[in-house]
């Protein structure tokens, strides 16, 4: 959790003795409705996992019946070993034999105000024009495509048209910068890339074509784009290469069956941070992540045909992939769908929407909730939120008192809060409070999802006694989990299953509580979680050094209100150059065009020396205490030069 890891947290935390039971009226008709049906389903997944999931994957559809649950390698997993399915049916065709056909598949609203409705026939009649659009444009199974776009349907029914045929979809954030998305290209080795003329932020267009422009110059596997119509502004158009979505879709023939693919066939790429600079691209497949989505969706959610569901995220991020898209279609639900900032026009935009569509499950991350918190509670009064029924929160620890603000304001103290903790990694919720079974305690994911089996570890690899902080591990594979890291299964292992014998090793510190309660501690690992995103350090310090101005740079978090962590950087100056205000803004604008304004630092400090061991290593550490503006805690023994950390306070001050 956030902050947790400042002392004076931990005692708060470890104070923590609110305990909400889950309301009776939503109990009693929950599809997991007491502790003790929860305790049998995880003690039956536990008992045989195989036959568990094995009975769980008759939900989804198969082209072929598989013949063997799991082979596993480790760390290497096969689900579902020779089945064939298709997540696009999964998600569409599905339902076209059932009442559900004419539902909304996607509410979507735009932030000028624009609403589209798709229901799950038109959606399934615009995902097959667009894959026979991709099948047009040379795209085979096997292929990868990258999106970059703004949050419009168009994204949604792109990534479904590539899992109709069979093609890998990368998705990167439109928050990202140019490098960064030539940078991911290269390693994904995609064919085709896919954007708008532009989204709409705040009312500002946010010129998507022309990063797109300056990546595909350093993208050289990238053959064709095709660009979808958003904003209307005038976009350059490279011949040969660029094409328009709409004139493409009106040639389309409406006709795709979908493809029968092999349980194992890769579904997405997503690219993530890691301790090193090389962004991970996380590697998810076919039925088991298909599956996992659908089951998490169902038990944490408790979705219902009658339900209008809301994930703020972005589908820019798993949390977007796994609750915007590929869960709630699969489970056959109504996905409402925003594209622009809470606060535009006004800071109520949210809760009128809520109001207006009548939004009965809301699930966003802790950062939009402090948001929200200090804007003031008049923006939330003045709606009615009655219909609202459950509440999520995903992306990083809920501070206790952001939880009782959200229990209180939001969920007007009727709504179960489901705090999800899982990662891009888990391709969907390992932990949570199922809504209808598991009081809540704030602060806490709880427990594990059936099938889940975490265990928090200590140096010697031991489980630690309850109560214990340690590793977060997880001790059997899940049919959700990533497969690899694309281009790189050294990495995979060393990353995630070298450290602790046997076990998933997430990068999160945890501890269990006497009541088998889980609580996030942050990460073990040199990731920032800024605003629910994680960045790695070593990826902003590299962008810093490429500046021709800097010689040396250590980026550390640092507690924010709204953030939960913002970004603090340390710079050391190449001979010749003074540290000015007018550098440090150029410093800030270098970060942006390097990542994007997403890893833009908060504060820059200009320093003479970086304090590091005798090895070399820059002691993160110690900055993160002088960022905080709070004393050096712990053991300064291996600091080279103490004089360093002498210079750092005095500049501070
Ligand atoms: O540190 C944990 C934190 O976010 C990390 C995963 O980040 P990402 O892969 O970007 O996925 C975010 C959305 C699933 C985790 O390792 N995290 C996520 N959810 C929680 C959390 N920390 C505490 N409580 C949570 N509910």
């Amino acid at each position: 959790m956030r902050g947790m890891t400042k002392p004076g947290q931990i005692v708060n935390v470890m104070k923590e003795e609110r305990c909400f039971p889950p309301p009776a009226e939503f109990a009693a008709k929950a599809r997991v409705g007491s502790l003790a049906e929860y305790e049998a389903l995880w003690n039956e997944a536990n008992h045989d996992l195989e036959g568990f999931w094995g009975k769980a994957a008759h939900e989804l559809h198969w082209f072929k019946p598989y013949t063997k649950v799991l082979e596993w390698n480790e760390p290497f997993a096969q689900w579902f070993v020779d089945g064939q399915t298709n997540v696009s049916y999964n998600c569409l065709d599905a339902h076209l034999s059932s009442p559900r056909r004419n539902k909304p598949a996607l509410i979507w609203v735009g932030e000028p105000g624009d609403v589209r409705i798709y229901t799950y026939q038109m959606l399934h009649r615009e995902v097959c024009k667009f894959a026979n659009v991709l099948k047009g444009q040379g795209i085979e199974k096997g292929d990868v495509v990258a999106l970059y776009m703004p949050m419009v349907p168009e994204l949604a029914i792109a990534m479904l048209a590539c899992a109709r045929i069979g093609a890998i979809h990368s998705v990167v954030f439109g928050g990202f910068a140019a490098e960064a998305i030539a940078e991911r290209n290269r390693n994904a080795g995609a064919k085709l890339m896919i954007t708008a003329d532009g989204g709409w932020r705040r009312g500002r267009q946010i010129a998507l074509k022309a990063n797109v422009d300056a990546a595909l110059a350093k993208s050289p596997t990238v053959q064709k784009c095709i660009v979808c119509r958003r904003t209307g502004s005038q976009v350059a158009m490279q011949p040969g290469r660029d094409l328009w979505w709409d004139e493409l879709m009106e040639q389309a023939p409406a006709d795709c069956p979908a493809v029968p693919l092999d349980s194992e066939t890769p579904l997405f790429i997503l690219y993530t941070s890691g301790s090193t600079g090389k962004p991970k691209g996380i590697l998810h497949t076919t039925a088991g992540y298909n599956l996992f989505a659908k089951k998490t969706m169902e038990w944490v959610f408790d979705i219902r045909d009658e339900d209008a569901y809301w994930c703020t995220a972005d589908i820019g991020w798993i949390t977007g992939h796994t609750y915007v898209v590929y869960g709630p279609l699969t489970a056959g639900a109504t996905s409402f769908m925003y594209e622009g900032a809470p606060d535009w026009p006004h800071r109520g935009r949210w809760w009128e929407m809520v109001e207006k569509h009548r939004i009965t499950i809301l699930y966003t991350a802790p950062t939009a909730i402090r948001a929200c918190i200090q804007w003031g509670d008049q923006w939330v009064d003045k709606y009615d939120l009655s219909s609202l029924r459950l509440l999520g929160s995903v992306g990083e620890g809920i501070n206790p008192e952001a939880w009782m603000w959200y229990h209180r304001k939001i969920g007007r103290e009727r709504c179960p809060i489901v705090d999800t903790w899982w990662q891009t990694e888990t391709g969907g919720i390992m932990m949570t409070p199922l809504p209808g079974a598991i009081a809540t305690k704030p602060g806490s994911c709880t427990k594990p999802l059936p099938g889940i089996v975490p265990q928090v570890v200590g140096k010697d690899h031991q489980p630690v006694s309850a109560g214990a902080g340690g590793w977060l591990t997880i001790a059997r594979p899940w049919p959700g989990m990533l497969r690899g890291i694309w281009g790189d299964d050294a990495r995979y292992k060393l990353q995630y299953w070298s450290q602790v014998p046997h076990k998933y090793l997430c990068g999160d510190n945890a501890r269990c509580d006497e009541d088998g309660y889980y609580w996030i501690m942050g990460r073990i690992d040199d990731v920032l979680n800024v605003a629910g995103h994680r960045l790695s350090t070593i990826e902003i310090e590299s962008a810093l050094v490429s500046h021709p101005a800097v010689a040396e740079a250590a980026a550390v978090g640092r507690p924010h209100e709204v953030k939960g962590e913002s970004v603090a950087v340390f710079v050391t100056l190449s001979s010749g150059f003074e540290p000015t205000e007018a550098l440090r803004q150029e410093l800030k604008g270098h970060v942006r065009k390097e990542i994007g304004a997403l890893a833009v630092p908060d504060d820059i400090h200009f320093t003479v020396a970086l304090p590091k061991t005798r090895s070399g290593k820059i002691m993160r550490r110690l900055l993160r205490d002088i960022a905080a503006g709070r004393e050096t805690a712990g053991d300064t023994s291996t600091l080279e030069d103490h004089s360093v950390l002498a210079r750092l306070r005095a500049e501070e001050e």
